[in-house]
């Protein structure tokens, strides 16, 4: 009887580890750490401009916010930007990059550094799908995603990349 109400009460506490839901397994090297970890963001106002001749006006921008680790920061990519490792590109916030791509994976992936400072680093990524709706003009192609905000989900939690690429 005392064992049943024991383990119904550890039933009970074990309810907040799991309401975290988050869409990945947190390793163990991380367990003990007191952070809050990335569940899902948000991206707004998605917007891709190709230019019909100077591809150094070509630019990619976007919005990015994940309420619970209270990261909001602007994204984007244009001629100025300076490309991290073989694809991804930084947001202002260092804590976020991103990867926008129309093969292989196709989709934009955010990635933001879990409990950022800790040794081994991690990161959560995730991809969504930005459906466009684009719109020309004499100077170029404007695509807008149709949903603004989008939510994502972080779905994988991987050893960050060596910073030094
Ligand atoms: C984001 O994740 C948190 C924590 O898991 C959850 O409470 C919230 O409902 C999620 N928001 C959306 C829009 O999915
Ligand atoms: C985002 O898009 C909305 C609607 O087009 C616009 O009102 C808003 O100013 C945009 N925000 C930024 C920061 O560009
Ligand atoms: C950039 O612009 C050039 C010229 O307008 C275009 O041909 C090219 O496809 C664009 N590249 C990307 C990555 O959008
Ligand atoms: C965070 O970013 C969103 C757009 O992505 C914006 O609408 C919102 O006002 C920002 N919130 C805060 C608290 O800065
Ligand atoms: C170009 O991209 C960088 C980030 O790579 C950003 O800080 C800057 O504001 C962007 N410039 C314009 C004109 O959008
Ligand atoms: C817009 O321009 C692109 C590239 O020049 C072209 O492929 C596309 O058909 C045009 N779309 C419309 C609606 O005119």
């Amino acid at each position: 009887m005392y064992a049943v109400t024991l383990l119904g009460l550890l039933g009970l506490l074990a309810v907040p580890a799991t309401s975290k839901a988050l869409k990945y397994a947190i390793p163990v090297s991380l367990k003990a750490t007191d952070c809050t970890f990335p569940a899902n963001y948000t991206v707004s106002n998605f917007t891709i401009y190709t230019d019909r001749t100077d591809s150094s006006k070509n630019s990619t921008s976007f919005l990015f916010d994940d309420p619970r680790t209270g990261i909001n920061t602007s994204c984007s990519r244009n001629s100025t930007s300076k490309l991290i490792g073989s694809n991804r590109w930084p947001c202002d916030d260092s804590n976020v990059e991103f990867i926008y791509q129309t093969t292989g994976i196709a989709g934009l992936t955010l990635i933001e550094t879990a409990c950022p400072g800790n040794v081994p680093q991690f990161e959560a990524s995730g991809l969504i799908r930005p459906d466009l709706a684009c719109t020309n003009s004499t100077s170029g192609t404007t695509c807008v995603a149709k949903q603004s905000p989008i939510v994502g989900d972080f779905d994988s939690l991987e050893p960050a990349p060596p910073p030094s690429r």
